[in-house]
């Protein structure tokens, strides 16, 4: 166990965003993530971005949801998920409908106007200033168009056979220091974005904002995957040195999921849930308010043209 560092990064230095971690965690959760896919009921045809792919796993779903007349373009800022995503579709069935390309979300390779939907899974966490992302992806999306962000919440979190008051005291203080992790050189995360999400895209003007829940429950006994998945968040919650954690709260928590005698997933009572989140919302397609007074501004100068020609006819 390594509770000092960042635990399954990528080459950004994103924790949990390893394309192993990223591959155990989607096989753990496919279910769910199908369903959520359906849920979205894309248009067929549609253009659709896969904003932050990773290593592409979620676009099989959505080709399947957009049809063989869709495209999709994958975009991310890991070199290493890419290469892996494009792996991973070569010789696929979906491989024509697929591009994937390096670029962060706030400039997407693409004109403005032109797409029907974003999607965006698990990356909204890792958006310092979510608000002014969502408004700038909003830009590349058609009138009508719609960004739909999918992430998770840790306020959900709960493990029905450990002692809560443990359990409270390690979320508590994984929460107070992902508010103040970045003025310590980490790259910032927030591991309670899910409930906030429907109030950023409200803010940054969607509208029609529809907010679906997914509770996700595992019970004894538990499969390998998810078993090393929930070891792995357990782990997370604790490493950067475990802020604002006592070492006997530390000893006790990693207890609780690595003890080879008594650990919480061999106990016949184990369940463990969390609720994600999947957030969908329209862009209107109106000017920002800057562009309505740059409208405004050209319009009132026709208009004073005009004025000035019906005066020289007059
Ligand atoms: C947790 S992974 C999720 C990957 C994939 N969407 C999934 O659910 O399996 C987050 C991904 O977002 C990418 N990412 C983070 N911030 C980004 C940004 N500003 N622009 C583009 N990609 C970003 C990371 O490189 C990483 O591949």
């Amino acid at each position: 166990m390594a509770a000092n560092n960042p635990v399954f990064g990528n080459e950004c230095g994103l924790p949990l965003n390893a394309v192993a971690w990223l591959e155990m965690h989607h096989r753990c959760k496919a279910a769910e993530r199908e369903q959520m896919v359906r849920d979205l009921q894309l248009k067929a045809g549609s253009l659709v971005v896969d904003a932050g792919c990773g290593p592409g796993l979620w676009v099989p779903l959505l080709a399947q949801a957009i049809g063989p007349q869709g495209r999709i373009i994958g975009v991310d800022i890991s070199v290493e998920a890419l290469v892996t995503a494009r792996r991973r579709s070569a010789g696929t069935w979906y491989a024509p409908q697929v591009e994937y390309k390096l670029a962060p979300l706030e400039q997407l390779p693409l004109a403005h106007g032109t797409v029907d939907a974003i999607f965006s899974a698990n990356v909204s966490q890792y958006l310092p200033e979510p608000v002014k992302t969502f408004k700038t992806l909003g830009q590349y999306l058609a009138p009508g168009g719609r960004l739909i962000v999918k992430d998770i919440d840790f306020g959900t979190l709960r493990f029905h056979t450990i002692d809560p008051g443990l359990q409270a005291r390690v979320f508590q203080a994984r929460e107070r220091w992902e508010r103040i992790r970045v003025e310590h050189g980490y790259p910032f995360e927030d591991s309670w974005v899910g409930s906030k999400l429907a109030g950023y895209l409200r803010e940054a003007g969607y509208e029609e904002i529809e907010e679906k829940t997914y509770l996700i429950q595992r019970r004894y006994p538990l499969p390998s995957d998810y078993r090393t998945y929930l070891q792995g968040i357990a782990e997370w919650f604790v490493c950067e040195g475990a802020p604002g954690l006592s070492s006997e709260d530390l000893t006790a928590w990693l207890q609780c999921f690595f003890d080879e005698e008594y650990n919480v997933f061999d106990q016949e009572t184990f369940l463990y849930e969390e609720t994600e989140y999947v957030v969908s919302g329209v862009w209107p397609g109106r000017y920002t308010s800057h562009e309505a007074e740059a409208q405004v501004a050209v319009l009132n100068e026709s208009e004073r043209r005009l004025l000035s020609l019906e005066e020289v006819r007059s």
